[in-house]
């Protein structure tokens, strides 16, 4: 019997470990499906869906730069993707028709709630940047009820226009980096800024992280992340990178696709082996 054919498109691609990941998980759950990484050049996401599909394509994860394309292609939109702007995973259902969600909040709640036991209710969240990596997270981070969060980004307008977008959703503000002196320490700090890649961080404050805060880069890397090496130097309880976020929202989108969510810890300590 064929496999069910599932992929992940983004560029650049060539060093993702989703398709590592999602063999890991079909092993485990007995699934019968292969998944191959397809990088596509700007402008083609479109073109290269259709032919996934014309060749049985059952499903995809998207990754920069394209999550927005998917959220315009998606027919019918999940509860996490409709505000988000974004879409991390698509599937193709029979009837043709394109289910997109986003996984990507999940992935971050789960891993630092269930993963790590850090208990996001009542704490004050500082979130650096605004841009498609923030909006992804947003809604499930407001979910576990946060005291306040306040997006912290280098144009603070989209900060702004960003806390008001999801304003109703709990206790959420939006300025400019250069306006956090002052600010009142926060028991967590997420690094959701593309500063990361140039392996720097944005310029912060003294004492804007709490005695005994938390870091956590949702990027990372073979080696401690800018960011991650920030919190070490700067007195965090713990400093993470995004590695069990991108098992974890992994995982959710093998639910999606396939009915069965599997177990993510073996594959994080396998993958943190390098
Ligand atoms: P992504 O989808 O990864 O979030 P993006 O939508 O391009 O990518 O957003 C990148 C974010 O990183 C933005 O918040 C950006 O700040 P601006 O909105 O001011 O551009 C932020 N960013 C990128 N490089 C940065 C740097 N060197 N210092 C601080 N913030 C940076």
């Amino acid at each position: 019997m064929a496999k069910d054919r599932y992929a992940v498109m983004g560029d650049p691609i060539a060093h993702s470990k989703s398709p590592r990941i999602h063999s890991r998980f079909a092993e485990q759950t007995a699934q019968h499906l292969e998944y191959r990484a397809i990088r596509v050049e700007p402008g083609r996401f479109a073109e290269a869906v259709a032919e996934f599909r014309d060749q049985g394509g059952r499903g995809l994860n998207v990754t920069v730069p394209f999550k927005q394309d998917a959220w315009v292609l998606a027919d019918e939109l999940g509860p996490q993707a409709e505000r988000a702007g974004a879409v991390n995973t698509l599937l193709f259902r029979s009837d043709g028709s394109a289910y997109g969600d986003n996984t990507d909040g999940l992935g971050l709640v789960r891993d630092l709630t269930v993963n790590h036991g850090f208990p996001i209710r009542n704490k004050r969240v500082l979130l650096l940047g605004a841009g498609g990596a923030t909006r992804g997270v947003l809604h499930p981070l407001l979910g576990c009820e946060p005291g306040e969060v306040l997006i912290a980004n280098r144009t603070a307008s989209k900060a702004r226009e960003l806390a008001m977008l999801f304003s109703d959703q709990g206790n959420l503000f939006g300025c400019g980096l250069d306006e956090l002196a002052g600010h009142q320490p926060f028991d967590l700090i997420i690094n959701a800024t593309a500063a990361g890649l140039d392996d720097r961080i944005p310029e912060l404050p003294e004492g804007i992280l709490a005695r005994e805060g938390w870091c956590y880069d949702l990027m990372y890397g073979d080696r401690p992340t800018a960011f991650v090496r920030w919190g070490q130097t700067h007195g965090a309880a713990r400093s993470l990178d995004g590695l069990g976020m991108l098992v974890e929202q992994a995982a959710e989108s093998f639910r999606i696709w396939r009915g069965i969510r599997p177990e993510t810890r073996e594959v994080i300590e396998a993958l943190g082996e390098g």
